[in-house]
Formats: C-alpha cells, structure tokens, sequence
C-alpha cells in the first residue's frame, strides 16, 4: 500500500515545525498580517496542526471552525490568499518537501480558496474590519 501523505511528510513532528514555520513567515509579511492582529496565536497554531494532519492521514482530529465560518467578515482578497499559499510553498521547499507531496498539500488546501476569499481583488495588505469576531483563546 502507498504510503499516507502524513508519513511522508514525516509524521507530527514534521507537520509541527512545518506550521510553526509558515506561521512566522506569515506574521512578517506584511501582504497578510494585518488579518492576525486580533488572533489568538497560541489557538492558530494547535488548529493548522490538526487540519493538516487529519487532511494528510494523519492521527489528529480538527476542532476547530468550518473554514467559511473561521473566516467569514475578514475580507480576505483573492490576493492574499494567493500570497498565503506563497509563504506556504516557501516553507515546504524550506523543510525539503518534495514536489509530489507539496502538490499533494495544494492539492488539498486549493479547493478551500472559495471558503475563504470574500474580495475578488488583486489587492493585499488590507485590513481586519472591525466587525469581524475572533476565535476565543484556547483555555488548557
Ligand atoms: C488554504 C488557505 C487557508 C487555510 C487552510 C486556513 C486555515 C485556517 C484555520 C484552520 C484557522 C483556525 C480556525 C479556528 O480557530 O477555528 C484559520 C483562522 C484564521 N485564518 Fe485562515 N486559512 C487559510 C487562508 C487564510 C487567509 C488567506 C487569510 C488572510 C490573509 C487567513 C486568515 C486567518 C485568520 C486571521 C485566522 C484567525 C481567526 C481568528 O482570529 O479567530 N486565512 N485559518
């Protein structure tokens, strides 16, 4: 049998400073972080782990918010979610993802694009309307 994505990409310790990763580069560009200044960073970082290990395959099980209701009345453009996937493929060429499984993570992340984007604009660096209501920190 192949192997499941998430063996591939090397289990939870993999996917764990793969995300932690993409989560810095994210927070230093500026094309998308205005989007982060209301977010529970700590709660972000736990849910992105989930989803892609559960998505590969994996042992893990997302809690988290449908992707239409987590980033609904955010106003996300086309642009930024273009610039997001960006900062992703940088990480995964970074960790020496190969180019199968990278397709392969796209591949599954791609199809959410309509879940998430509110602006058909080339535009970035916008910011959080005010209205918009974050996620309650994770209580441990
Ligand atoms: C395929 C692309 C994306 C995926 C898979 C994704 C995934 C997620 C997940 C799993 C969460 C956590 C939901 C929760 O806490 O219940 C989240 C939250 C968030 N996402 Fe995304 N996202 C994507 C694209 C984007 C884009 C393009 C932006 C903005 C430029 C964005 C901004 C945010 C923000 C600000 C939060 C935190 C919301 C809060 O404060 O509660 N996301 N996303």
């Amino acid at each position: 049998m192949e192997r499941s994505l998430y063996d591939r990409l090397g289990g939870i310790d993999s996917i764990t400073a793969v995300v932690e990763d993409f989560r810095d580069r994210v927070a230093r560009d500026d094309r998308i972080n205005q989007k982060f200044v209301r977010t529970d960073l700590g709660r972000l970082t736990k849910m992105l782990i989930d989803q892609v290990c559960q998505a590969a395959g994996g042992p893990c099980t997302y809690t988290g918010r449908t992707m239409k209701a987590a980033h609904a009345g955010m106003g996300v453009t086309s642009g930024e979610f273009d610039a997001l996937v960006a900062d992703l493929v940088a990480t995964l060429s970074q960790f020496k993802v190969g180019k199968t499984e990278q397709g392969e993570v796209l591949g599954v992340l791609g199809p959410l694009k309509a879940d998430i984007v509110e602006v058909d604009s080339s535009a970035v660096g916008t910011p959080l309307p005010p209205t918009y209501q974050p996620a309650p920190a994770l209580v441990r």
